[in-house]
């Protein structure tokens, strides 16, 4: 599968998010994070923002609902503007019905697992994803160090997903950098999130760059 990078608004400048959006041409998404103050412990930005963006880039936009009730919520999400919704399995009622509405969307449907979810618990849901996202730190906060224990969970989601024959995208999110793009993709990530490495770099489309040939590299060895 291809290796595709998602800079995280997260660390950009909250003022200046379409200027943001420009400063990582080149980049195959951009990911937001959508946090409401009860499934994490801090609050970002809802739909009206997400409609907002939609109008400022061409970029498609990767949203990553860190909320409660993405029964409720996710959809919502999709009709903003939305390329790519992804909700977590901790957090939702009904996921299969979920990833079938968000699927009727139209979008990439992505779910994702928290540091302590194992990945067997997830298996019978993996063939109505396209997307599974793999979280590499606890969720709510950007600049956190990547746990290593997440790597034995994305080879095991790629075990998985070879096994049954699934299109199944493999997503990480937290601590990407250029130490550890490369392990991640050798665990069998294809789907890069990097929010500090990105836009803490002097050119952040240089960085998306950077990380996406050392994925590459990565896999070449
Ligand atoms: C954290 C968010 C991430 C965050 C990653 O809960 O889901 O997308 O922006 O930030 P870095 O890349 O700095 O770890
Ligand atoms: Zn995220």
């Amino acid at each position: 599968m291809s290796i595709e990078i998602s800079p995280s608004i997260l660390s950009a400048d909250f003022a200046r998010l379409a200027e943001a959006a420009a400063s990582v041409a080149g980049a195959d998404w951009l990911h937001v994070d959508v946090m409401d103050a009860h499934f994490v412990p801090n609050l970002t930005i809802g739909t009206p923002v997400v409609r907002s963006l939609r109008a400022a880039t061409d970029l498609r936009l990767d949203c990553h609902l860190m909320i409660a009730e993405p029964d409720r919520w996710a959809v919502g999400y999709a009709e903003a503007g939305a390329d790519g919704v992804t909700f977590h399995v901790e957090a939702a009622a009904a996921p299969v019905k979920l990833a079938r509405d968000l699927r009727a969307a139209g979008v990439r449907v992505g779910m994702a697992i928290n540091p302590g979810t194992s990945v067997d618990s997830v298996v019978g849901l993996l063939p109505e994803l396209d997307m599974l996202l793999v979280m590499t730190v606890e969720p709510g906060f950007g600049g956190q160090g990547f746990l290593e224990m997440c790597l034995a969970k994305i080879a095991a989601a790629r075990q998985l997903a070879d096994r049954d024959d699934l299109e199944l995208r493999i997503q990480v999110d937290g601590g990407i950098s250029e130490q550890t793009v490369g392990r991640c993709a050798r665990a069998g990530a294809d789907t890069f999130v990097a929010g500090s490495a990105v836009f803490g770099a002097a050119e952040p489309a240089a960085q998306v760059a950077r990380l996406r040939s050392l994925a590459s590299d990565a896999l070449a060895d």
